[in-house]
């Protein structure tokens, strides 16, 4: 069918390779055979291993010239150095991020109802929350000048109005209630910056808006201790990464959260977990997939406008998950096939 959909699929490394295959298995029976083109292409650690480099031309081409990019993960053991100047396989993943213009990675975070039990915090404190981090994602710290010689080492943080301004805007019209800015304006001159300037967007564009202000530190305190008191959430890069890994434990396990990555009207929308390859069980076919099918959910929500599929995806993952679907991150012993099962006799 020539107006299909097309999608570059980045497996990468680790599970990477064992949850795309599913997913894509379970948006073909979803939508239905041949509205989606799907290409793989090589990146991260793979990448280094067949051509030396974490994103190759070639497949950042395919990306741009894509409808969407849906990705799964990247690094893993093979490819941990501390040597400054060995590739990285993280490094094609903030490559891809800043070559694409996607400066806003949206990651939405849900008790769900049949996992309450699956999350170490307690159900009365996690019921009910929903909320949505606002990760700003191609400044900051992760971008900033690096220095390095024998025994020193410096990452420069650097913010500019402009770049406050737009991810502002991004949290302040995905909200329902309230956003709340989290920095540490407290130390950083950045954070200063980032809090004056959401603080005039609020003002000028958004005065309805409820915005309140939280340092990073005692934000990490209130996710666990009162997560449903959050709707969104808006700040650094790498405040962003950090709090959503935290935020995972209230839905249960890193496996569950998906991810939106957003921000050029005029490129493709990148779509991937918010965990990484997970070295330690890959292979085993024990991975969860549910974090890479939410994120497909978003791809087809985001990038296409196909709402309905989108929900239709979504439910069918809490009906598994209802119908007592259990990965053993998740305290379970359900196999990756198991849990595409699941799912794909609930579509
Ligand atoms: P990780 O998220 O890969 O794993 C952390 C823990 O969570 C592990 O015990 C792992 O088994 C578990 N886990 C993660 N995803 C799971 C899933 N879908 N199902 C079941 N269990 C899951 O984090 P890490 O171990 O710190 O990092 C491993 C590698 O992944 C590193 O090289 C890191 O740089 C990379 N990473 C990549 C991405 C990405 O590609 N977007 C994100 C985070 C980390
Ligand atoms: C994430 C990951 C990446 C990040 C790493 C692998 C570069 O942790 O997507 O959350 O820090 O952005
Ligand atoms: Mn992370």
């Amino acid at each position: 069918m020539s107006d299909a959909k097309r999608i570059a699929t980045l497996p990468g490394d680790g599970i990477g390779p064992e949850i795309t295959e599913v997913t894509k298995t379970v948006l073909d029976r979803l939508v239905g055979e041949g509205r989606l083109r799907f290409e793989d292409h090589v990146f991260g650690g793979a990448s280094i291993d067949e051509h030396g480099i974490a994103l190759t031309d070639a497949t950042l081409a395919a990306c741009r010239a894509a409808d969407a990019v849906l990705l799964a993960a990247v690094g893993g053991p093979k490819w941990d150095t501390t040597d400054p100047d060995a590739p990285r396989p993280e490094q094609g993943l903030l490559g891809i991020r800043k070559e694409l213009g996607l400066f806003a990675n949206l990651r939405p975070v849900r008790a769900i109802d049949a996992l309450i039990d699956a999350s170490p915090l307690r159900p009365e404190r996690i019921r009910g929350t929903d909320l949505l981090v606002v990760r700003e994602l191609t400044g900051g710290i992760y971008f900033g000048e690096k220095t390095r010689t024998a025994t020193t080492a410096t990452d420069t943080c650097a913010y500019s109005t402009e770049e406050v301004e737009r991810i502002a805007r991004t949290a302040f019209r995905a909200a329902t209630r309230k956003v709340t800015s989290v920095d540490k304006a407290n130390v950083l001159e950045t954070s200063r910056l980032w809090r004056e300037t959401i603080v005039n967007v609020q003002a000028t564009e958004f005065p309805d808006v409820v915005l309140e202000h939280l340092l990073v530190d005692n934000a990490a305190m209130q996710l666990v201790s009162n997560p449903s008191d959050f709707d969104v959430i808006v700040t650094e890069n790498m405040f962003g990464d950090i709090l959503s890994d935290e935020a995972a434990m209230i839905t249960g396990s890193i496996g569950m959260l998906p991810s939106a990555s957003l921000g050029n009207p005029d490129g493709p929308g990148l779509f991937e977990p918010v965990h990484g390859s997970a070295p330690d069980i890959a292979g085993q076919g024990i991975a969860n997939p549910l974090a890479m099918f939410l994120s497909a959910a978003l791809m087809l929500r985001h990038a296409f406008s196909w709402e309905s599929e989108a929900t239709a995806l979504e439910s069918a993952v809490d009906r598994a998950l209802a119908g007592g679907l259990r990965t053993p991150d998740l305290g379970g012993s359900a196999t990756t096939a198991e849990a595409t099962e699941a799912v794909l006799s609930n579509l």
